[in-house]
């Protein structure tokens, strides 16, 4: 039996996570945050202090990384037995995982264990290369994306929720730094499959997007 797999992918803060996660729920699937395995991989190295390491020690931890995802109200993520959930969320986390992300050894280690995610009776996938590189025989293929501005604008009331002192337009420049990283990278860059449906948020909620995800689907 082909198991189904639906990819989302796009640049950070365009909401993939939040509705991946939503349609997975309603399709009763499996879920994937790719993104949380580079992050998890760029903690472990900032911990070793390995982040400037040689490459083929990187490559030895990310291959080594022993990562649980628990699926609960909200996704919690074990490394090596140590809930990491919110050390996942800095900023400075998502900047390093972007930056490591360039180096084409480390997305071939990390790639087996994205792919072990196909199980069960379907397979949600947020990323940036889930439609491109990883799943590429997918059947159901999105491109997830939203103005430079919305996204930061929604990153920035994410951190004033949680108490985090915010400044727009840093947020503003670092988004926009990171996007250009991940779009420009030689290897897997952030680029819509050839086959995938575009969809910009930017003045849509989280359950319009959520509707028009699960209307490819069924
Ligand atoms: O989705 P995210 O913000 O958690 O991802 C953090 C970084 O990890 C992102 O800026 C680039 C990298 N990444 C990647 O290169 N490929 C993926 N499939 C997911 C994330």
């Amino acid at each position: 039996m082909t198991i189904p797999i639906l990819t989302i992918d796009g640049p950070s803060g365009a909401g993939k996570g939040t509705v991946s996660r939503l349609v997975a729920q309603q399709l009763g699937w499996r879920y994937l945050d790719s993104g949380a395995i580079y992050r998890a991989l760029a903690l472990e190295l900032t911990e070793k202090d390995f982040l400037h390491a040689e490459i083929a020690e990187i490559v030895e931890v990310a291959l080594a990384m022993d990562l649980a995802f628990e699926c609960g109200e909200e996704q919690s993520v074990m490394l090596n037995g140590q809930d990491i959930t919110d050390l996942l969320g800095l900023e400075s986390t998502g900047n390093n995982a972007s930056k490591i992300a360039t180096i084409p050894e480390v997305r071939a280690a990390l790639l087996q264990k994205q792919r072990n995610f196909k199980q069960a009776n379907g397979l949600v996938a947020d990323g940036r290369d889930m439609g491109t590189v990883v799943f590429p025989e997918a059947k159901y293929k999105v491109f997830l994306t939203a103005s430079a501005f919305t996204r930061a604008e929604r990153r920035y009331k994410q951190l004033k929720l949680k108490g985090i002192d915010a400044n727009l337009s840093k947020i503003t420049a670092d988004i926009q730094e990171r996007d250009q990283r991940d779009r420009e990278r030689q290897f897997a860059p952030l680029i819509p499959a050839p086959d995938a449906v575009y969809i910009d948020s930017s003045n849509l909620s989280i359950q319009a997007v959520v509707e028009e995800v699960l209307s490819l689907v069924r």
